[in-house]
């Protein structure tokens, strides 16, 4: 009689469960009220997630997907693609476990699924808000039409080491611009409602410290300060939370001596505590696993341990939370409740993504064709990228001029459809990428001589003479040199920025027939352009621009768009400055104004500032910076805020836009502070001799860091405001704070 009460019951009960989780309950609700009929294991089984062999990014662990799944050891898949495939993985999942609970489907969604988006780094030096949202939100459509349901990303490490070859994939080396990209990117994956069949779940990454590897060495050990980890590199993880992002990937690296998988000072204290995060942790591809190679755990299920008390809730790849927390649990090690708050911040994504009301939602062939590669989404696309173009250095070469007849196309990057697309491209097809070559020979049927010249490797210089007299046969020569995109993004470090191979030899090579040279940097870093920028009368940077790199590169060089990139990043003059960045602190012997007297902080042999700085950006147009006027001088901690106004001009015969920056230098602090802090920028456009006042608002809460004592707030004392189009800006005022 018993037995056959049990069997009822445990077939009712799921019923129950799920009518119960249905209709107005919230999803706390339905969480705690599914959680309640869980076992162990099942909860455990959510912590699991496990790459499809579709793809791999790091070392595998062998697992016979099916029948974990049918067991209810897995909670989420990732590498998943295509919706048919998708709704494959999910049936077994519905279907199989007791509570037919759903899948998370992640995927690296970096920049564009199948329409594949300018790099990060290139569509940060956009400072378009609204189009770097926008991208993303294209993005997680045609993620979401195949069936994926979450994305690991934005990625928002800073990062201040160009041979770290994840510099690619963030937003730059600056903690404000950081920030706010980071929120553009997380409204663009989540929108406004999780369920609907084109938002996706964000996943900000990788927390924290990553782009603070030793010697840019990815992968490698970090050594940053606490107020450093927290006045420079946590800011972006901190306004992709409150943007509503709702998970969260920690990174590979330890901090401090405690790796980042098993650290509850990030885990626990910062993310939960400090900023009430109420999603769920990752664990970077095997990092649980790692724990063990880093020295910080003796076995699998001291890691395992470690890092679940730690607050890391689902382990990507390692096998061990699913396999140990079980019996961790069971033997009181760890309580219940940190088992029930990891498998139901889990199991709150996947009610907060409609999984549970319908699990196939995202499994929509039909929406999967009608969505990929749409002529709406390659707009975009190449909007971004053209957009992204940062110009460098222009001595009256560009636009093209009418009288411009025949170009030499020459470079490695002229006509590679996949190079242009950029580590972490997803989904993105060489042969659905339109190249430079293609484009320009579109915009100047006949008038084009392309010869590739040489490869990003290699030292084979056989190309040049068809390079060279590509050249001599033409009025102009278009050179597209840079990196391909397997030599940026991850597992990519360099210990030199200069160009691979023999593309500098190239250069002169071209140089030497005697004809203007456009040089194009397609690259996911920056590049030493020593050497190559005096070969050049242009330098545009389109970085790794994505799908339609053509059209966008075209656009720019015929004016059709006016240029109107910054560069989110410092760019050297050479390895030897790195790092480098704008907001550094003064020293106690700053590079003073009259050099006579040598025992100052510099180099014997290079200077102290970058080739290009932070914030920097020509235009076909020229801007101007005047009647900068404060509402005060005296910012009231308690008062209202201080409102600073600019008069920006656009001086030249083309209309334009212009990126407005507002830097602010503490003056005196309790600690040492940088000489200059970007504070505000707005991207607005001129017509050509068009002014106008633009205006920011400066609160003490803008002024706030991590004091001499840890605790984070403003100081009064004075403070300098310095407004223009690059972190150089002279344009300045002073005030107090008191
Ligand atoms: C990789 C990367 C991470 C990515 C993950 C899944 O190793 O570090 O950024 O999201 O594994 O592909």
């Amino acid at each position: 009689m018993l037995r056959r009460l049990l069997l009822v019951l445990s077939l009712v009960l799921p019923l129950a469960a799920r009518a119960a989780s249905a209709g107005s309950a919230s999803v706390d609700e339905r969480v705690r009220d599914l959680l309640a009929h869980m076992t162990i294991e099942e909860k455990a089984g959510q912590l699991a997630q496990f790459s499809s062999w579709g793809e791999l990014t790091g070392p595998a662990a062998n697992t016979p997907l099916g029948p974990r799944i049918e067991k209810g050891e897995i909670g989420s898949l990732l590498n998943v693609t295509g919706a048919a495939a998708s709704r494959k993985w999910q049936e077994l999942a519905v279907t199989s476990s007791r509570f037919h609970i759903p899948l998370l489907l992640g995927y690296d969604v970096i920049h564009g699924f199948r329409t594949v988006f300018p790099i990060p780094l290139a569509s940060a030096a956009s400072w378009d808000l609204d189009r770097i949202e926008h991208a993303e939100h294209i993005a997680a459509a045609e993620a979401a039409s195949t069936g994926l349901n979450w994305t690991f990303a934005p990625m928002v490490d800073i990062a201040r080491d160009p041979r770290w070859g994840r510099v690619a994939e963030g937003a730059g080396e600056d903690p404000f611009l950081g920030s706010a990209v980071a929120r553009a990117r997380v409204r663009g994956f989540q929108g406004s409602d999780l369920a609907a069949p084109d938002t996706i779940l964000a996943c900000v990454k990788h927390f924290a410290g990553y782009g603070a590897v030793q010697a840019g060495r990815d992968y490698f050990t970090t050594d940053i300060t606490e107020r450093v980890l927290r006045d420079v590199y946590l800011p972006p993880f901190h306004a992709a939370i409150e943007a509503g992002a709702g998970s969260i990937m920690a990174a590979f690296n330890d901090l401090d001596g405690t790796p980042a998988s098993a650290n509850a000072l990030l885990l626990d204290r910062i993310l939960r505590r400090e900023w009430g995060f109420k999603g769920f942790v990752v664990s970077d591809w095997g990092t649980v696993r790692e724990l063990m190679i880093h020295g910080y755990a003796t076995d699998l299920k001291d890691a395992a341990t470690k890092a679940f008390r730690a607050g890391l809730d689902m382990d990507m790849q390692a096998d061990a939370l699913g396999k140990y927390v079980p019996e961790l649990v069971r033997a009181g090690v760890i309580p219940e409740s940190r088992l029930d708050a990891a498998a139901g911040a889990i199991l709150a994504a996947k009610f907060r993504l409609g999984l549970f009301d319908d699990p196939y939602r995202y499994s929509d062939e039909a929406r999967e064709k009608a969505t990929l590669l749409t002529p709406a989404h390659l707009d975009a696309a190449r909007d971004l990228a053209r957009r992204s173009c940062v110009l460098l250095k222009n001595n009256g070469v560009l636009p093209l001029a009418a009288t411009v007849k025949s170009i030499a196309l020459v470079g490695p990057l002229a006509d590679n459809p996949r190079m242009q697309l950029g580590a972490w491209h997803a989904q993105g097809r060489a042969e659905e990428a339109v190249t430079l070559r293609a484009a320009l020979e579109k915009q100047f049927p006949g008038a084009v001589h392309f010869a590739a010249g040489c490869d990003v490797r290699g030292d084979d210089t056989s190309g040049f003479a068809a390079a060279r007299a590509a050249a001599q046969a033409s009025d102009l020569v278009i050179a597209a040199l840079g990196e391909a995109d397997d030599q940026s993004g991850e597992s990519s470090s360099r210990t030199s920025l200069d160009f691979t191979g023999p593309q500098l030899a190239l250069l002169r090579e071209l140089h030497a027939a005697g004809k203007p040279i456009v040089l194009l940097v397609m690259a996911g870093r920056p590049l030493s352009l020593e050497q190559a920028g005096e070969l050049a009368d242009a330098i545009l940077v389109p970085w790794h621009p994505g799908t339609m790199a053509g059209p966008a590169i075209v656009d720019v060089l015929t004016g059709a768009y006016n240029p109107s990139g910054h560069l989110p990043i410092s760019w050297p003059h050479s390895v030897g400055q790195v790092p480098i960045f704008y907001a550094h602190k003064n020293s106690g012997r700053p590079e003073p104004q009259n050099k006579n007297d040598r025992f100052y902080s510099h180099y014997l042999d290079a200077a102290n500032t970058p080739q290009y700085s932070f914030g920097y950006g020509l235009s076909y147009t020229t801007f101007a910076f005047d009647d900068l006027r404060l509402d005060t001088n005296v910012l009231k901690t308690a008062g209202t805020p201080l409102k600073i106004t600019v008069r920006v001009a656009n001086t030249g015969q083309r209309d334009g836009e212009e990126v407005v920056q507002l830097y602010v230098r503490d003056l005196v602090g309790s600690v040492t502070r940088p000489v200059r802090e970007l504070k505000g920028f707005q991207k607005i456009p001129l017509a050509a001799g068009e002014s106008r006042d633009v205006t920011f608002s400066l609160t003490p809460a803008d002024l706030a860091f991590w004091r001499a004592d840890m605790t984070f707030g403003a100081e009064p004392g004075d403070f300098e405001v310095f407004v223009g189009d690059n972190s150089d800006a002279e344009l300045a005022a002073k005030f107090k704070l008191e």
